[in-house]
């Protein structure tokens, strides 16, 4: 799978162009998308993110036995990774994460959007024990203002991972940069990077609200 990568001022930011992936994002933009149609496209983009974002995970070899002979077999190192998913829309990315992953382990961040600050309040934190062997990857599927983005990174890296991650199904520019102006290290994987915010602080040309279409609130 293809996928373009680039490095911002101050991050690294990876855009998964496969046709797949963008394809499945101009269907989900698309107004007229039910709310069933959206759910299912989230979940396959979501899956198709996983398998990139995976990509570079250690692998070490075991002895095994196939039904023919003994080889030395490549299997995947270290403790299980962790999908932290950032309430409410981020758990929509929860279940094709976890069709790549599935004996990962799941934190949840609760994080709402002051409408008028757009600054990003804590209502939620609970994350595995012991983060500090693990993997993170932090899923948000709009990284927007940045607020969110960067208060969820501050929360998870107070536990000290190993390393993290942050998948997102849409960026702002705007987003990316003050992202990476206070988590410089952690890199973002995005389907597409889009023009500009609002004064609503919504992406566009965007996709909407995530969560409203997602779970079919509006
Ligand atoms: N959150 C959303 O759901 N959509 C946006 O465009 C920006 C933030």
């Amino acid at each position: 799978m293809s996928q373009n990568q680039a490095r911002t001022s101050a991050g690294s930011v990876h855009v998964v162009d496969h046709p797949l992936v963008q394809h499945k994002l101009t269907q989900m933009r698309m107004k007229e998308r039910t709310t069933r149609g959206f759910r299912d496209l989230v979940r396959e983009v979501s899956l198709l993110l996983a398998y990139e974002i995976t990509r570079d995970m250690p692998v070490t070899y075991r002895r095994i036995e196939t039904p023919l002979q003994e080889m030395d077999a490549p299997v995947i190192e270290g403790k299980k990774v962790v999908l932290v998913a950032v309430m409410r829309a981020g758990m929509g990315l929860l279940d094709g994460m976890l069709d790549i992953v599935p004996s990962a382990r799941v934190g949840h961040i609760g994080l709402y959007r002051d409408h008028e600050t757009l600054e990003a309040i804590e209502y939620f934190c609970k994350l595995p024990e012991n983060l500090a062997d693990r993997e993170v990857l932090i899923l948000d599927p709009m990284l927007a203002t940045g607020h969110t983005a960067v208060a969820a990174t501050d929360m998870v890296r107070k536990r000290s991972p190993r390393s993290i991650k942050f998948a997102c199904i849409l960026a702002a520019p705007e987003g990316l940069s003050e992202f990476h102006t206070h988590h410089p290290g952690v890199p973002v994987y995005t389907c597409a990077v889009d023009e500009r915010l609002n004064d609503k602080g919504y992406i566009l040309p965007g996709l909407g609200d995530a969560g409203d279409r997602i779970f079919g609130t509006k």
